[in-house]
C-alpha cells in the first residue's frame, strides 16, 4: 500500500441547520461516526468556520472535502442564500486550509452530494431537500457544477425553493409538500431528460410519494460520502 493509498479524508457539510463531518478512507468508506453541531446563527463566515475547525480537532486527516450551500468557483463561495450575505467571495478553501493545515477542496454541497450518489452512467440528476433546494448533473460521471435549480422559476411565481425548502414545508405539512414535488420532478424529467434522479437531503425522509422509476431516495450520509471524489482527479 502506497502513501497516498492511506489518506484519511475530513469530509464537512456545512448546512443551513446543522455543519456534518465524518472522516473517510481513500475508498470513500467511513472511518469515524458522523459528527454534527448545529449551523450558528447568524451564519456569518468566521462562527461557521469556527465550527468546522472544532468539528474536526481531535480527528486524523491530511486533507479535507467541503460541501458549501451556495455557489463555489475555485474554492471561492459566491452565494449563500441559507447562511448570509458576508458569504460572498471567501476564498473558504485557502482559509481553511491555513487554519486546519491540511489541503482543502470546497464544493457546493449538492454537487458533492451527487458525487457520492452517482452510478456515472449517462445523464444523472440529484436534487436535495433540505433547509434549500440544490441539483447537481452529471453526464457520464462528469459534473456540471453548480447547478442551482432551487432559485429557478417553478410555479405559481415561486422558485423550486420557496415551494420545497424546509420553511415550505413547515408551511404546508408533508401530503401538500409531496404533491408539489411530484410536480417538480415532471417539471425537472421534462426539462433534463435525466436517466436517473436521486433525491437527498435532509428532508427526503418526508418523501412518501410514489416515484418513478428511474428515481431513488438516498441517505443524508451521501452528502458526506462525495467528498472523497474531490480529490480523484489527482490520481489520474
Ligand atoms: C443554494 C444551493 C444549495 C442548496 C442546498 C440553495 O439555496 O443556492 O447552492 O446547493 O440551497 O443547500
Amino acid at each position: 500500500m502506497t502513501d497516498e493509498k492511506r489518506l484519511q479524508t475530513l469530509a464537512v457539510d456545512i448546512g443551513g441547520s446543522g455543519i456534518k463531518v465524518m472522516v473517510l478512507d481513500e475508498n470513500g468508506k467511513p472511518l469515524t461516526e458522523r459528527d454534527r453541531v448545529e449551523t450558528p446563527h447568524p451564519a456569518k463566515p468566521e462562527p461557521v468556520i469556527a465550527a468546522v475547525v472544532g468539528l474536526a480537532k481531535g480527528k486524523a486527516f491530511d486533507r479535507v472535502s467541503v460541501g458549501f450551500p451556495g455557489v463555489v468557483k475555485a474554492g471561492v463561495t459566491k452565494t449563500a442564500v441559507n447562511l448570509d450575505p458576508d458569504w460572498l467571495n471567501v476564498d473558504l478553501a485557502d482559509v481553511l486550509s491555513q487554519q486546519l493545515g491540511t489541503p482543502v477542496r470546497v464544493i457546493n454541497d449538492a454537487d458533492m452530494q451527487g458525487l457520492g450518489a452517482i452510478e456515472g452512467q449517462g445523464v444523472e440528476l440529484v436534487i436535495t431537500l433540505g433547509t434549500g433546494v440544490g441539483g447537481a448533473l452529471f453526464l457520464d460521471g462528469k459534473l456540471v457544477p453548480n447547478l442551482e435549480p432551487g432559485h429557478h422559476e417553478f410555479r405559481k411565481g415561486d422558485t423550486y425553493e420557496q415551494q420545497l425548502g424546509n420553511a415550505a414545508l413547515e408551511d404546508i405539512g408533508k401530503r401538500k409538500w409531496n404533491d408539489r414535488l411530484s410536480k417538480a420532478i415532471a417539471s425537472l424529467e421534462h426539462l433534463f431528460n435525466y436517466d436517473t434522479l436521486y433525491i437527498g437531503g435532509g428532508n427526503a425522509k418526508c418523501v412518501t410519494l410514489d416515484l418513478p422509476q428511474n428515481a431513488k431516495i438516498v441517505p443524508n450520509v451521501t452528502g458526506l460520502l462525495g467528498g472523497i471524489a474531490l480529490w480523484r482527479e489527482e490520481k489520474s
